[in-house]
């Protein structure tokens, strides 16, 4: 078993082992104090992994309790959330009682958000069964609801008492999910670790699991705890994201997340080779890596539609916005961009 242990405004450790989820009752049974545990899930994963979930937990002498939640994006809403802190309430859930999200992203914001808000703060603990949501959502402590059409609009920051890894889980994982969350693994690599940015062209992900998300979360967890509140360094994260979201939204989400940032990667890889910034060679590197990985690296849209939608972009302030750019593998950078320079940006991207 590998162990990342967290230390921001709370200290935790992040547990990785292939079947962990046998053992999550001994695993959490010394943290939490009291002795009830709801589980939640979206349908899907509960109905693959709820049951053994709460075994382990009984076996450690939890009572347990599953609520499912509607799987989805559409799903990670204010009524759920409000639906969901109703039942705790029901349940006469207490503060030192236990709240476990089992799932993807969507699942870890929701029952995160849950579980920082239901009498100001339970016991939570994140087991993630996405690619994504364990290199990325269960690590650092964001949770989050949608208002309307505005993504992650209504949070807090949450940081849990646990999480457990099991990449076991991933058999399960839609083929597409997957290949999302290597766009994600490949990001990690371009920010800041040329090693494993190596590591990814000698071997396919699914052949390194274990290592892959050690790697991840621990650069994760290092970024975090420099910066937990997300105003300055944490924003590197959104490498691929700016470019990515503007992608997603003109395809009216027909493009997923992971192959948005992808291409977001792939644009601002070729406009920083354009403009000097980053070596030929390194950009070609970037894009053969992405594409061997199934991801898209190419985009179907105009500078002027991407553009325009990054005008809605929540992380542009005033009239600028700050790209992620890459100076080598390994290395990135933070340029605050003028609005009316961004088309030039996003031309040399590859947008038409
Ligand atoms: N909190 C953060 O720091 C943070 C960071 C990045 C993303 N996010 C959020 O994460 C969400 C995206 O997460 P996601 O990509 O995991 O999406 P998701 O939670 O919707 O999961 C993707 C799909 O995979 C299914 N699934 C998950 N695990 C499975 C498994 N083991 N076997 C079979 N099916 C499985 C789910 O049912 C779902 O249909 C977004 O809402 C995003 O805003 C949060
Ligand atoms: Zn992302």
């Amino acid at each position: 078993m590998k162990t990342i242990e967290v230390h921001a405004s709370r200290s935790y450790s992040i547990h990785i082992a292939s079947g962990l989820l046998d053992s999550a009752g001994e695993l959490i049974r010394p943290l939490v104090s009291g002795s009830r545990a709801v589980v939640v899930s979206g349908e899907h994963v509960f109905r693959l992994y709820g049951m053994p979930l709460c075994s382990a937990l009984e076996r450690a002498g939890f009572q347990t309790l599953g609520y499912m939640h509607r799987s989805g994006e559409q799903n990670k809403t204010f009524a759920n959330y409000e639906r969901l802190l109703e039942r705790l309430s029901f349940l006469d859930m207490g503060r030192s009682d236990l709240i476990v999200a089992l799932g993807g992203g969507v699942t870890g914001d929701l029952a995160g958000f849950a579980a920082a808000t239901y009498q100001r703060g339970m016991r939570f603990v994140q087991v993630p069964t996405s690619l994504l949501a364990m290199v990325d959502s269960s690590v650092g402590g964001k949770t989050a609801v949608n208002l309307n059409s505005w993504k992650n609009q209504v949070g807090c920051f949450y940081q849990p008492a646990l999480v457990l890894c099991d990449p076991a889980l991933l058999r399960t994982l839609p083929e597409r999910e997957y290949r999302c969350g290597c766009a994600e693994v490949i990001k990690y690599a371009v920010l800041g670790d040329a090693d494993f940015f190596a590591m990814l062209e000698r071997k396919p992900i699914s052949a390194q699991e274990e290592e892959v998300l050690a790697r991840c979360i621990a650069m994760k967890r290092d970024i975090v705890e420099r910066d937990e509140f997300d105003c300055g360094e944490r924003q590197l994260l959104n490498l691929g994201h700016s470019f990515g979201h503007a992608v997603e939204s003109c395809s009216r989400n027909a493009v997923a997340h992971g192959e948005a940032v992808a291409i977001g990667m792939a644009m601002i890889a070729r406009a920083a080779a354009a403009k000097g910034i980053l070596p030929d060679a390194e950009r070609d590197r970037i894009l053969a890596l992405l594409y061997e990985n199934g991801l898209p690296v190419d985009c179907a849209y105009s500078a002027d539609a991407l553009w325009r939608a990054m005008l809605k972009d929540k992380k542009r302030s005033g009239d600028a916005i700050n790209l992620i750019v890459p100076e080598r593998i390994g290395r990135c950078r933070i340029v605050k961009t003028p609005l009316a320079e961004l088309e030039d940006w996003l031309r040399l991207g590859g947008a038409s």
